[in-house]
């Protein structure tokens, strides 16, 4: 299983505060059966290239530390871009800004994250444009974006013009944050399942954990085994360009 969206590595954002927090996210995932994460720290525009510069090099180190405890996790570089109300024209022309790997990096996907309460018509022209530019479009965690269960056929479009949609494992866990919330994630898996990705978003062991069991059991119990491996590792190993 691919956990598209992880706040692994120490000190980078708000997510893991140190190593022994990474590991214990690292371990969880390799727990719940998870082979491979897109290490994807919180970026904005202005500083982008040093933190590029700091997850590569904290996931050389991170390498070396799951190899020393003797847990297999393959890391897969990546980002959560803030589209913060301008273009992300300076994301798109930044190497290293896409998920997945330098070989497939014409097709690598950007996973974008919009300020809370957006409105959603303006969060659809910097989704548009960063398409138009040729970049595969990965909207991280829509249900978590005020109207979510409101405005299912705007998701609906998104998926129409080929965009992708990342959900939170724990987004599915009914009643965490609005009963009605995994109901309408169901209903977008069912209407265009192959454009469906899922990621833990964990931030911490305790109480944003990592693991995609809640979305396993929610989609599996939907639409079979299959249509979890789809979404947990065929969808995401063609656009990361995993063999
Ligand atoms: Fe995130």
């Amino acid at each position: 299983m691919i956990d598209f969206h992880i706040h692994l590595l120490p000190g980078i954002d708000d997510g893991s505060r140190d190593w022994s927090e990474t590991l214990l996210l690292a371990r969880q995932s390799c727990d719940d059966d998870v082979t491979h994460v897109v290490v994807t720290p919180h970026c904005m525009r202005e500083n982008l290239p040093l933190k590029l510069q700091e997850r590569d090099a904290k996931m050389d180190e991170l390498r070396n530390r799951l190899s020393d405890a003797g847990l297999s996790l393959e890391l897969i570089p990546g980002l959560e871009y803030y589209a913060d109300g301008h273009s992300s024209s300076i994301a798109i022309e930044q190497p290293g800004s896409r998920c997945g790997l330098p070989s497939n990096s014409e097709h690598n996907p950007m996973l974008i994250e919009l300020p809370f309460g957006v409105d959603l018509s303006f969060a659809s022209n910097v989704l548009f444009n960063t398409q138009l530019a040729g970049v595969p479009v990965v909207l991280a965690h829509p249900e978590r974006y005020a109207g979510f269960v409101k405005r299912i056929n705007f998701f609906k479009e998104l998926l129409d013009k080929g965009m992708y949609l990342q959900f939170n494992s724990r987004s599915f866990k009914s009643g965490l944050f609005n009963w009605a919330i995994p109901r309408v994630m169901l209903k977008l898996i069912d209407y265009c399942g192959n454009q469906v990705l899922v990621g833990s978003d964990a931030h911490d062991s305790q109480f944003r954990p990592a693991g995609l069991r809640h979305a396993r059991e929610k989609i599996t119990s939907a639409f079979g085994v299959r249509g979890w491996e789809e979404i947990s590792q065929s969808t995401p190993r063609r656009l990361l360009g995993l063999q």
